[in-house]
């Protein structure tokens, strides 16, 4: 094996203390996580170890100046009980193209899989056997010199944890468009899943939701006029029977959603005509009062589809028909459902069975 892992193994596992019924999000958090630290420029000290807290120097450079940047997967226990991964290797090449963005070194992609499946080999009973349930998985990389000073950090540690999750029943969600606040501009740090990307949105989605709406609607820095992504999810419109989804390349300022570029592909083979291109917010509104704008939905790893269920801009409200009388986004997400249950035939080999490295001793 290219990579020495060293495995510890919990002697008390939190297993038997877990209500896998009621599984709120992001609270509960499995046995084991891999780690790896950089160090004179070399990913070095590869290992899986009980889940525990990391002692932190107060110069710790990410707290200061946010070189972090992060993944959000899940794994799941297909109908016949083997656990899977959904494209493990789009999340490396993710987090590297977040990391260069940040000035931080690479981790290496073989090696990022690897660890998905020893990782979750090893804590595969913490996946959720319920439809719907999943181990969501948490990849990330920070920057560790304890350092008082603005340049990139020497040191790294890199992270992978996972925690179970109940299913996701999201109700449709209503969306402000924003017009005093932007979330990216080109040339910034949209296109990466940097932490701090989710730090300046938060004020803006706080103020949204005091006004009602569940999440913002995030539109061009330059103009107010182009759409974006709403919070943890790209977004999709049906117009006059046509799917149309911002272009990342176009835009600079997106993130490349997986389950977006996922969506695009099952679309596209089922026979649907799916535009990446600019859509501006104007667009949006002439299709509503035209009657033609059918379906409005979000795309993201945790809820795979979210309808939308009505839009505010600049005072006026769009509503959307019933989630009822929609027919695309409730077909794409029941297709990837069920992928990733293995009920579905993998024509784009996308889901993964986790295996354990023979050479390892687990
Ligand atoms: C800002 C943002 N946009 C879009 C997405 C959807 O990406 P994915 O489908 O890879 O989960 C996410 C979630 O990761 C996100 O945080």
């Amino acid at each position: 094996m290219k990579y020495q892992v060293r495995v510890t193994r919990t002697t008390a596992s939190r297993l038997s203390r877990v209500d896998f019924d009621n599984l709120p999000f992001g609270k509960y958090f499995s046995d084991h996580m891999f780690v790896a630290e950089y160090r004179d420029g070399q990913w070095q000290d590869l290992r899986i170890e009980p889940l525990s807290e990391f002692a932190t120097h107060p110069a710790t450079m990410a707290l200061h100046y946010g070189q972090a940047v992060f993944e959000g997967m899940k794994a799941s226990k297909s109908h016949d009980g083997r656990p899977m991964l959904f494209r493990p290797e789009m999340h490396a090449r993710r987090l590297n193209f977040s990391a260069r963005r940040l000035a931080m070194p690479e981790f290496p992609e073989d090696l990022f899989v690897e660890a998905l499946h020893m990782l979750v080999g090893i804590d595969a009973d913490w996946i959720p056997p319920k439809k719907g349930s999943a181990l969501y998985i948490r990849p990330f990389m920070y920057a560790t010199d304890p350092y008082v000073g603005v340049r990139p950090s020497d040191t790294y540690r890199f992270v992978i944890f996972t925690c179970p999750v109940g299913p996701y029943y999201p109700k449709p969600v209503s969306l402000l468009a924003e017009t005093h606040y932007i979330r990216a501009a080109r040339g910034g740090t949209g296109e990466a899943k940097a932490a701090g990307n989710y730090a300046a949105a938060m004020l803006p989605a706080r103020l949204a939701n005091e006004k009602g709406y569940d999440q913002v609607l995030w539109l061009d820095a330059r103009e107010f006029k182009y759409i974006q992504e709403v919070g943890t999810m790209n977004i999709f419109f049906v117009i006059d029977g046509k799917v149309v989804t911002p272009d990342p390349d176009q835009e600079g300022t997106i993130l490349r959603g997986i389950t977006r570029d996922s969506i695009i592909h099952i679309l596209r083979d089922e026979g649907y005509e799916v535009e990446e291109r600019r859509i501006s917010i104007d667009e949006v509104v002439a299709a509503h009062d035209a009657g033609k704008l059918q379906e409005v939905f979000g795309t993201g790893t945790a809820a795979v589809v979210a309808h939308v269920q009505k839009i505010a801009y600049e005072g006026k409200e769009m509503i959307l028909p019933p989630v009822e009388d929609r027919k695309i986004s409730p077909f794409a997400k029941s297709y990837i459902d069920e992928l990733r249950a293995g009920l579905r035939e993998d024509k784009f080999g996308w889901v993964v069975p986790v295996r354990l490295p023979e050479s390892i001793d687990v």
